[in-house]
């Protein structure tokens, strides 16, 4: 255990005593009931090995007091003053002080607990640098305070059943790094502040999210950007080009996302999936997606695009999925043509004449009735980048991480 030379165990006894005497006096007051629970311990506190862990214990037992559900019995191991023994907290040294012992992280991942609300909670742990709560029941909204997590720097709260607006207190946070809170209720805007943290991943899929994708979505350094099954608006941002050198994972499927798709697109080359599927986006493929060199899955699935698919896309020599069902693309050249042979290209419900299961000619002629164009019609047919013509070759397809955080209970870290 770790005991600073300078105290003795009595003068440690006694000061943290005073301390818990003071700190338990002054809850009583402000919360008469709650803590009356945690009274009998008292005579435990006398053997904190750290006044860091004093001072916490009354927060995380009164914590404790409002879990309604704990199926697994976890805080069942949440008594007496061994909080580093606690199931699901972790101790270590703080950065400001080597020589002390403090709560640094907490992994509640799959615990089902049920708790109404955070607050008072983890933003009364000062020292707490990851907390990572995948698949519980908490909920309410994030408090503010959580700004003052000096060291905070992943912050996973996804599937949980948490509410209310984006915890914008989060973008106050210098050293936060990691934020999953995908599969949540949380509603209303995003703040674009976000796309500007120094970020290497963020979460936001499967939430009520709503917002036209702002101007700087593309001055965002995550690696990872999912923002799936919400209903953000408006095109994708021309910026995102200037995501080009840390961009890996886009996923954007199923949202509200109208417009073309920007040229800009085809600089993303370390793009391994790029996901725009079930969306609003119109008009044809830019020849530039032939640079995405490094692209293994590719979905434009369920969109309104339409015209010819380039054959620059259907040469990509990494591609292990292009997936361009329900569009209106009206015809394949011979590369695309060998690809949808191999299963890897699908085209189903298109208005490609000759090929099977296409959309009727009626709903065809409906789509092609209405008149429809795009900005900047002539960046479509530039291809910013050398081509080479290989015949495209047979790929094993890998573990994507992001198809990983649209299921609910997978642990990303
Ligand atoms: C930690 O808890 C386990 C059981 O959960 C117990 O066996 C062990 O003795 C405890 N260690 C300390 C140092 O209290
Ligand atoms: C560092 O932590 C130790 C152990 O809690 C404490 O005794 C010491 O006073 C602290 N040092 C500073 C400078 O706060
Ligand atoms: C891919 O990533 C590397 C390393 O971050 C970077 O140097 C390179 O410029 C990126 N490629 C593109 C096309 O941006
Ligand atoms: C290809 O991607 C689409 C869209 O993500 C998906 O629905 C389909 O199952 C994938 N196909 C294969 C063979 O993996």
């Amino acid at each position: 255990m770790i005991l600073p030379k300078q105290f003795s165990v009595s003068t440690l006894r006694t000061l943290t005593f005073f301390l818990c005497l003071l700190l338990v006096g002054c809850q009583i007051l402000e919360t008469p009931s709650p803590l009356s629970d945690s009274i009998p311990l008292i005579p435990d506190i006398l053997n904190f090995i750290d006044q860091r862990l004093a001072l916490v214990f009354p927060i995380i037992q009164a914590f404790k007091n409002t879990i309604t559900s704990d199926p697994l019995g976890i805080t069942a191991t949440w008594v007496g003053p061994d909080i580093c023994n606690y199931t699901g907290f972790y101790c270590d040294n703080p950065p400001d002080n080597l020589t002390a012992t403090t709560i640094a992280s907490i992994d509640f991942n799959g615990f089902q607990l049920t708790a109404p609300t955070l607050d008072g909670f983890i933003d009364q742990l000062p020292d707490l640098a990851l907390f990572h709560a995948n698949s519980n029941k908490f909920s309410g909204t994030i408090s503010p305070k959580i700004a003052g997590l000096k060291f905070l720097y992943e912050l996973d709260l996804s599937n949980n059943l948490f509410s209310g607006l984006f915890p914008t207190s989060v973008i106050n946070i210098p050293t936060l790094s990691f934020l999953d809170i995908r599969y949540n209720f949380f509603t209303g805007t995003v703040p674009p502040q976000i796309f500007m943290q120094t970020l290497d991943v963020l979460f936001l899929n499967n939430n009520n999210f709503m917002l036209t994708l702002p101007n700087n979505l593309g001055d965002t350094p995550v690696v990872y950007l999912t923002l799936a099954n919400n209903k953000f608006t408006g095109p994708i941002p021309r910026s995102i080009r200037k995501a080009s050198s840390t961009l890996i994972e886009v996923l954007l499927l199923n949202n509200l996302l109208t417009g073309c798709l920007p040229y800009d697109i085809g600089f993303l080359g370390n793009v391994t999936l790029f996901d725009v599927g079930a969306n609003l986006l119109t008009g044809p493929i830019p020849w530039s997606f032939g640079c995405l060199k490094k692209v293994e899955q590719l979905n434009l699935a369920r969109n309104l695009l339409y015209g010819q698919v380039p054959e620059v896309v259907c040469a990509l020599g990494n591609l292990a999925n292009l997936s361009l069902s329900y569009n209106y693309f009206t015809k394949v050249g011979p590369l695309c043509k060998r690809l949808i042979q191999r299963g890897v290209l699908d085209v189903r419900k298109n208005c490609i004449i000759g090929l099977p299961d296409q959309r009727s000619a009626k709903e065809c002629m409906a789509f092609f009735s209405i008149p429809r164009s795009c900005p900047n019609p002539a960046s479509f047919n530039i291809i910013p980048c050398q081509i080479h013509w290989t015949k495209p070759q047979e790929r094993t397809k890998r573990h994507l991480l992001s198809y990983s955080a649209i299921s609910r209970n997978r642990v990303l870290l």
